[in-house]
């Protein structure tokens, strides 16, 4: 039975449904793949827990629904189409029977070394065949995997690593990116270096790096899959059982844990994928993202293979060796549905039409955005030049902690609206609220974005520590969960999502909270205290703006500038380095020691018309200071 929509009426029916009955409405959806037993109860729920319980004592294997299942109807189908780094390098094409066989082997090599149900295990590998391999052997052997995005630091990945006590890493000898050669095997060893769980760690060959291997500890990929059996029974899993550990940022300085189950997680990646980007059999579809990042566990990896369908995994950036890069592979391989994020779109933007006209992007038929607010300019270019005016903008908003996209079109099902995600899919009840939690009701109405009824693929928890799970998404508003977003319903009620409200920061897509690049920071020797806020950046979004005080003593100010953006680069990534930093004497503070915020974003956006009321600072003098550089 297909639960595909496929009307704007049958969009309303289903949504409807979906309110009215969501055991009925999402029984059906799960009838519709293998499990091992079926479950006693659709749903359990309480948002006090939060305990959040789907298909109760469900047993499955998700592998089974994407691999086992679709080896004799589609074995000779493409899963995979992998094209690399290098436009000279050949791409490959992996069917289902091969991807069944490469998950067994690795699912086997993993076992031989003692990894087995629920035994933690870290991903951190380039955008090849083999990262998707390794998800789905964790996901057979009932190991759970946490993939711990490849740009991060050494010091972010040990902190991952001993969070949840892993016992594996797999990884690269290098990564290509663009053209930079990454020595990621290097970063591995020197994160090790204060791990104690890591038994052991394989090694996939990549870029001909040198390595050193570290005997007893560290395997190649190639010599543990030789000579096992193509063939691996795949673990009998609880509907609850974690399937997977994805870290993320929040408005404290430590990432959390977010913890995804096997039951819910499936249904709702493949509902959400099939009618989101109305994929048919046969059509070849692409998703830019890294699976690093919770797009490309749910968009690259498990929705599209549970739906059966051909998905591309890209493993290079989208500017090299030219901004053709990404039209040129949606002729080479007539990509039928291109999903990427508003950044990408902005970066390539910016290089004019000739990139773009040399291809004709006729293959496409959806076109989708992710990760951030899509603003009307990237909107339109997007739509007009790459959907060439005929394909419908799904506009996906989602998050890490949802699994799922929760709002978005249907494409060329429900209306597309610029710059809005627009409704919400069947099976998610969002309400916005005001600050005292009271629902707005009706349309023209702006406020946080809660979700008001559980849908599958709601995180369960954050690893180790389920308090903090509550006192992050359900406390704010008691009885909801809170996405930290702000939202309006306009006056055709459509939802357009304002950005966060919280102190987390949106770069390129990439969520970056404010305390965690401020302790950054703070670590250099001389950095006194620093404060962090986000301000409009034309490609990525939001660009991080810091202001230190420092003792200055021995050190100029641009040196210093340098050494503290180095020093974030080291201890979080590039991805969190600063693009801004001002030293400071000090920070605008209450009278109460808190560090008035809102002053430091209007400086940092270089608007200092309307700073409101700073008479009750307790230093406002230090204002002049801030405000110096933008009157030059
Ligand atoms: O602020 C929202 C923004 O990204 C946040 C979630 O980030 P992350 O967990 O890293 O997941 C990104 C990929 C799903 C949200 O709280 N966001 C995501 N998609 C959109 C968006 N903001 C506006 N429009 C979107 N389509």
């Amino acid at each position: 039975m297909s639960t595909k929509i496929q009307t704007l009426s049958g969009y309303y029916h289903e949504y409807q449904k979906s309110v009215l009955q969501p055991e009925e409405f999402w029984t059906r959806v799960a009838d519709t793949f293998h499990w091992k037993k079926r479950w006693d109860k659709t749903l359990e729920w309480d948002f006090e827990g939060p305990d959040v319980k789907w298909f109760v004592n469900g047993k499955l294997n998700i592998t089974e629904n994407i691999l086992d299942r679709h080896l004799f109807t589609k074995g000779d189908d493409t899963a995979i189409i992998w094209e690399p780094n290098e436009p000279n390098e050949p791409h490959l094409e992996i069917t289902y029977r091969e991807l069944y066989e490469r998950v067994c082997q690795f699912s086997n090599a993993m076992k031989a070394k003692g990894i087995g149900k629920g035994d933690r295990v870290i991903i951190y590998m380039p955008m090849v065949p083999e990262a998707a391999v390794a998800m789905l052997a964790c996901a057979r052997i009932g190991a759970v995997h946490s993939v711990v995005f490849a740009g991060f630091s050494s010091t972010s990945l040990a902190d991952r690593i001993n969070d949840c006590q892993a016992k594996a890493v797999l990884t690269s000898d290098g990564n290509f990116r663009g053209a930079k050669k990454i020595p990621v095997k290097a970063v591995v060893d020197e994160a090790l270096e204060s791990c104690e769980s890591i038994e052991t760690v394989f090694v996939l060959k990549r870029t001909d790096t040198d390595v050193t291997m570290t005997e007893g500890r560290d395997v190649w990929w190639h010599e543990a899959v030789d000579g096992q059996s193509t063939d691996c029974k795949a673990e009998e899993m609880d509907s609850e059982d974690m399937l997977f550990i994805l870290y993320t940022s929040g408005s404290t300085g430590k990432p959390k844990g977010v913890v995804h189950t096997c039951g819910g997680y499936m249904i709702y990646t493949y509902y959400s994928f099939m009618n989101v980007f109305q994929y048919n059999q046969g059509d070849i579809y692409w998703c830019t993202a890294d699976v690093g990042w919770i797009t490309g566990h749910s968009y690259i990896v498990y929705g599209p293979l549970l739906a059966g369908a051909t998905t591309v995994m890209f493993e290079g950036v989208p500017t090299y060796p030219n901004p053709s890069r990404f039209w040129e592979v949606v002729d080479k391989f007539k990509v039928n549905q291109f999903y990427t994020a508003p950044t990408a779109i902005r970066a390539l933007q910016a290089y004019g039409l000739e990139p773009v006209e040399k291809y004709s992007l006729e293959s496409l038929k959806v076109i989708g955005s992710v990760g951030e607010p899509i603003n009307e300019e990237a909107w339109h270019w997007y739509h007009d030049h790459i959907g060439k005016g005929n394909c419908p903008l799904v506009d996906t908003w989602w998050q890490t902690e949802t699994g799922g996209i929760m709002i978005s079109a249907i494409a060329g099902v429900t209306p597309n609206k610029p710059a809005h995600a627009s409704l919400p899919l069947p099976g998610i009840q969002p309400i916005i609220v005001d600050a005292e939690g009271k629902e707005l009701t009706g349309n023209n109405v702006e406020g946080s974005l809660c979700v008001k009824f559980p849908w599958p693929s709601i995180l369960r928890t954050t690893y180790g520590d389920h308090e903090r799970c509550k006192q992050t998404y359900f406390s704010t508003y008691p009885g909801l969960y809170f996405t930290g977003d702000g939202a309006k319903r306009d006056h055709d009620g459509y939802i357009r999502i304002l950005g966060r409200v919280d102190d987390v920061i949106n770069v390129s897509g990439h969520r970056m909270g404010t305390a965690e690049v401020e302790n950054a920071i703070n670590e250099h020797p001389k950095v006194v205290e620093s404060a962090v806020v986000g301000y409009p950046h034309d490609v990525k979004g939001q660009g991080i703006y810091a202001y230190a005080i420092c003792d200055m003593e021995g050190r100029t100010e641009e040196n210093l500038i340098q050494e503290i953006k180095q020093t974030v680069r080291n201890i979080i990534g590039p991805i969190a380095t600063p693009d801004k930093v001002q030293v400071v004497s000090g920070l605008p503070k209450t009278r109460s020691g808190k560090i008035m915020r809102r002053i430091l974003r209007k400086v940092a956006e270089g608007d200092i018309s309307n700073l409101g009321d700073t008479s009750t600072l307790l230093n406002p003098e230090i204002v002049d200071e801030l405000t110096k550089h933008i009157n030059k």
